[in-house]
């Protein structure tokens, strides 16, 4: 085993071939036609997407070029020129489709709102107006600090169609964050809210902005443009805040969408890295709406009668390319909702499911152990038989809780799409197609057409199967990252310099642990910063973890590398509880002498800490690098503004 690779230990044998009435009627039909395209779009990359831009996307002007590539920068689509919002907008009003929802919105108190795409198309417009009376131009950077409510759809719609860049930040960050992020994109306009619903609490977001722009904290920033949603009392700057529904009771309805080159800047979405300030990760325009369009189509197996819920919040990638960009440019039925799963409403999101029939659903590994957590009884308790897909996306998922998934959630009917990506490839790279790809549970099993992904050494040679390594990706792909705003450096460093090939080409880095099985089949191990070094084996957590969860008693698991004399790191495992059991010192030797028959001796944990809860990102990931510090017995180290709940650290000190 060379030190440049990861071993793996956990083997899952279980597989789901998609039933052939789904098949039929699936967008994508079958195995052998998902292999046709994969072969089509490796062997004339150029041709493949050329054709879909032409079919699937309208274009002002046709591109000279489909891909200039110097790596590691792109162009895509050179000289075509396109607007986004007229693609997820005024294409469709000339059509049925006019009347049709487009969002379909629930709020936490349970009002709710539907917009057909005439309704949206005409609210962009006015929005976008708004924008162009406080000054805002073409190129210029709009910042959008919002709850889950359609108006953030709509200013990110309105921004795409006058061409100004939006920066969205997620409702849940503090106003350090923030500022940190609106002062890089230097951001002339924010659009807020004076607050949000968010499990039976008020989200101050005014406040939260006002503070990041005290102090001239934000130069640039200009104007702020207020939307009226909880009604508590804010405080408004003379001159520089506008409440929403004022300017937009005079705004006019008309307003053409700009034609933008396909290569101009859609947006920045900031991601915070392990160490240093979050970098802006570039999205441009044409190959953005060709990729996020065909990915919905194929991925989640997209028709005019779905109505599609991402779960994500429109902070996050996944709510730009999966709630807004990707369902709209093909005209479908997006349905966003405000609230979280609250103690005091654990049934919610089937609530919601059942209020609206929700046919495709998409969430994250995080909220499918909170819903094992809470019980079978909620799901259990309402019609689910809407579901025909459901999809997952943010971290490796459990077998286990993959399992649950398909059994409680999908009645053991719906296809599973386990859809990895990330902020930096805008759209999904390695997923299912539901009618033509069998799944396995924990595996979001073969890259989408179009997309080269490997396993790799630390010098670019794929290794063999079923060997753990390094995930890269070997052509470009219409909606990659073009860079790091303002820092074309740090983009080289961070994703193209990892891997170094001796034959000179560039492979992107995507900086997580992976292995192919016999099948060619992906099984993503997690980030390598988690990698640990037992006895000179390197091991991903996430297969330590699934062995965890995979026994009756564990809801969750977090596992990281602790430094240890003989073995060089020793595995320490932190572990939630499902309601009925209780922490003793029999269930940890249970347990370990459970992670030792599900793989080995090698993994056996050292030691097991039981705790409530685990230190999470606020979109849900676990951050085992604070998990590392505690179970070092050191200070911790790094960021702690992400954190989604800053007691949960402070519990796990108190019990060390
Ligand atoms: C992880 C979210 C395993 C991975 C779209 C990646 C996943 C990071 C999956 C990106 C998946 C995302 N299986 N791991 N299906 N999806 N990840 O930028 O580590 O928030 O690198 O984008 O999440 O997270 P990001």
């Amino acid at each position: 085993m060379s030190e440049t690779t990861i071993e793996s230990i956990l083997q899952e044998k279980r597989l789901f071939a998609p039933c052939s009435e789904f098949s039929q009627n699936a967008n994508i039909k079958s195995f052998a036609e998902y292999q046709q395209l994969y072969e089509q779009s490796i062997s004339d990359p150029e041709g493949f997407w050329a054709n879909l831009a032409e079919t699937e996307l309208d274009w002002f002007q046709k591109w000279d070029r489909v891909l200039d590539w110097q790596p590691p920068f792109a162009k895509w689509f050179v000289n075509g020129k396109i607007n986004i919002s007229y693609n997820c907008l005024d294409r469709h009003l000339t059509t049925w489709r006019k009347n049709k929802a487009a969002i379909i919105w629930e709020g936490e108190p349970g009002d709710s709102r539907t917009l057909t795409y005439a309704q949206l198309h005409r609210e962009v417009c006015q929005m976008a107006n708004v924008f162009k009376q406080l000054g805002v131009k073409k190129g210029d950077r709009v910042g959008i600090y919002m709850p889950m409510i359609p108006e953030a759809a709509i200013a990110m719609l309105a921004c795409a169609r006058i061409g100004a860049p939006h920066s969205v930040v997620f409702g849940g960050f503090s106003a350090e964050a923030l500022k940190a992020r609106l002062q890089d994109a230097e951001a002339k306009l924010v659009v807020t809210a004076d607050g949000g619903f968010r499990k039976d609490k008020v989200v101050p977001l005014k406040d939260a902005l006002d503070e990041a722009l005290s102090n001239n904290g934000v130069p640039s920033v200009e104007n702020v443009l207020v939307v009226q949603r909880t009604k508590q009392t804010i405080n408004m700057q003379e001159g520089r805040d506008h409440w929403w529904h004022e300017l937009h009771a005079q705004a006019s309805i008309n307003c053409p969408p700009e034609p933008m080159d396909s290569e101009d800047l859609l947006f920045i979405l900031y991601t915070s890295g392990t160490t240093g300030k979050p970098k802006g990760v570039v999205h441009t325009t044409g190959g953005y709406n060709l990729y996020t369009h065909i990915t919905t189509k194929w991925a989640f197996d997209l028709k005019d009668t779905d109505v599609y819920w991402c779960t994500a919040d429109v902070g996050w990638i996944t709510g730009h390319s999966y709630i807004v960009y990707g369902p709209l440019s093909n005209g479908a039925t997006s349905l966003m909702y405000e609230g979280a799963p609250r103690a005091s409403n654990p049934g919610c999101f089937w609530d919601v499911i059942e209020k609206y029939g929700v046919t495709i659903f998409y969430t994250a590994p995080t909220a499918i152990r909170a819903f094992i957590k809470m019980g079978d009884e909620h799901p259990n308790a309402r019609d689910l038989s809407s579901l025909r897909i459901l999809g997952t996306v943010g971290e490796p998922i459990n077998p286990e809780a993959w399992m649950w998934y398909h059994k409680v959630i999908g009645g053991e009917r719906c296809p599973i799409v386990d859809t990895w990506w990330q902020t930096e490839t805008g759209g999904f790279m390695i997923t299912p197609l539901p009618g033509a790809t069998s799944t396995k549970p924990g595996s979001a099993t073969r890259p989408f057409p179009g997309i080269i992904a490997d396993v790799v050494d630390l010098e670019g040679n794929s290794v063999g199967n079923n060997q753990g390594g390094y995930l890269v990706i070997k052509h470009p792909w219409p909606s990659m990252m073009r860079t790091v705003y303002k820092d074309d450096d740090r983009f080289r460093r961070t994703y193209w310099e990892h891997i170094l090939p001796k034959n000179g080409k560039y492979l992107y880095f995507a900086g997580d642990g992976a292995r192919k099985d016999e099948d060619g089949y992906f099984w993503i191990m997690g980030r390598v910063d988690d990698v640990m070094n037992i006895s000179g084996h390197r091991i991903g957590t996430m297969e330590v973890e699934s062995a965890l969860v995979s026994h009756p008693a564990v809801a969750e698991a977090a596992v990281v590398g602790r430094p240890d004399e003989l073995k060089g790191e020793d595995v320490y495992a932190f572990v939630t509880l499902e309601g009925s059991y209780q922490p003793s010192e029999a269930l940890k030797e249970e347990l370990k002498k459970h992670v030792v028959k599900e793989i080995g001796a090698i993994a056996r944990p050292g030691e097991i800490r039981f705790a409530d809860a685990l230190p999470k990102t606020r979109s849900g990931k676990i951050i085992r690098r604070f998990l590392r510090n505690l179970a070092a017995g050191q200070e911790l180290v790094g960021d702690i503004s992400t954190m989604e709940d800053l007691s949960v650290l402070d519990k796990l000190r108190e019990g060390a």
